[in-house]
């Protein structure tokens, strides 16, 4: 059974108004304990409406959201305890910031979760970890951090909750390149060692292709393409289409392919980069 599932989910702003939108249109998608999943799609897409959907924060206008199969909405406590079973954070979540020290910021979450003081600060230990945040940050104010550095304050906040699935909205929007591969390692890692269901909203498809096992495109409200990074990069044409691209290096590989070169074009990362020129190379005669 999926661990979280939408079923025909729709969702209309402004019901009623000149300024109604329509953000969400029968949304069926069903996410696996486990997986890393990457939600790209154009500014607009619903990406934002869809993930405040799956922690409760938003409700249904028709449609329904199951977490372990069980309706979100069912009753309040149901609806309680999706928002601690499903962390969200948000774009820009350093603006949410606001206790006096990094320490306090982080262990708000737990904190409003009724743990004890020992478990809070094992929490807040284990979330500083996979963000590297040093120990000597805890007794200072966030204020006096850079911007990525407050970013990952407010992912540790999220993190120390130890939500079963943790959904992250563009955390690497804003940041340098080094910020944003720092950022993306730390979360891919997070996932494959804690083995929670993670979701990340992201415009960069070089992101996406370094850390997702799945791919969920939006476009105009609904979820329009989903599979493997392959199955869904291959589809170059539909991805441009929607004002999308592909990774950069798999633009230059088709490139490559386009000008006669006869290599393959499945190709995301730096590694499988790599791999395929050393291949041309030694087919090529090349020697080490
Ligand atoms: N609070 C709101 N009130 C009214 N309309 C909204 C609100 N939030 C979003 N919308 C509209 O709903 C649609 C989907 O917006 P949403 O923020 O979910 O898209 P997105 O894919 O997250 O975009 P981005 O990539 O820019 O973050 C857009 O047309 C947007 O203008
Ligand atoms: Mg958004």
């Amino acid at each position: 059974m999926p661990i979280l599932e939408t079923q025909n989910l729709t969702y209309v702003y402004g019901e009623g108004t000149p300024f109604r939108i329509e953000a969400l249109k029968n949304v069926n998608i069903s996410i696996e304990k486990g997986e890393l999943v990457g939600v790209i799609g154009h500014t607009g897409s619903g990406k934002s409406t869809l993930m405040q959907h799956l922690n409760g924060l938003l409700k249904p206008t028709s449609g329904k959201v199951l977490l372990g199969g069980e309706d979100i909405h069912a009753s309040k406590e149901a609806t309680r305890a999706a928002r601690f079973r499903v962390g969200l954070c948000f774009q820009y979540p350093e603006y949410q910031l606001f206790e006096s020290t990094v320490y306090k910021d982080i262990a708000f979450g737990p904190r409003n979760m009724g743990l004890n003081e020992t478990e809070i600060r094992e929490r807040v230990q284990r979330a500083a970890e996979f963000l590297e945040i040093r120990s000597d940050w805890m007794d200072k104010s966030p204020f006096d951090l850079s911007g990525g550095e407050k970013r990952r304050v407010a992912i540790a906040g999220v993190m120390a909750m130890q939500p079963e699935i943790l959904i992250l909205d563009e955390p690497t929007a804003g940041l340098d390149p080094r910020g944003r591969d720092r950022i993306t390692d730390m979360i891919c890692k997070y996932g494959l060692s804690t083995g929670s269901t993670v979701l990340v909203v992201s415009h960069s498809m070089d992101d996406v292709a370094s850390f997702a096992s799945r791919i969920l495109v939006m476009d105009h409200g609904q979820n329009v393409l989903g599979g493997t990074v392959d199955e869904v990069f291959r589809q170059v044409d539909k991805l441009v289409s929607m004002g999308l691209d592909v990774p950069q290096l798999t633009k230059i590989f088709l490139r490559l392919q386009a000008s006669g070169v006869s290599v393959r074009t499945d190709i995301y990362t730096l590694a499988q980069a790599k791999r395929e020129l050393l291949r041309l190379f030694f087919e090529k005669g090349g020697t080490a």
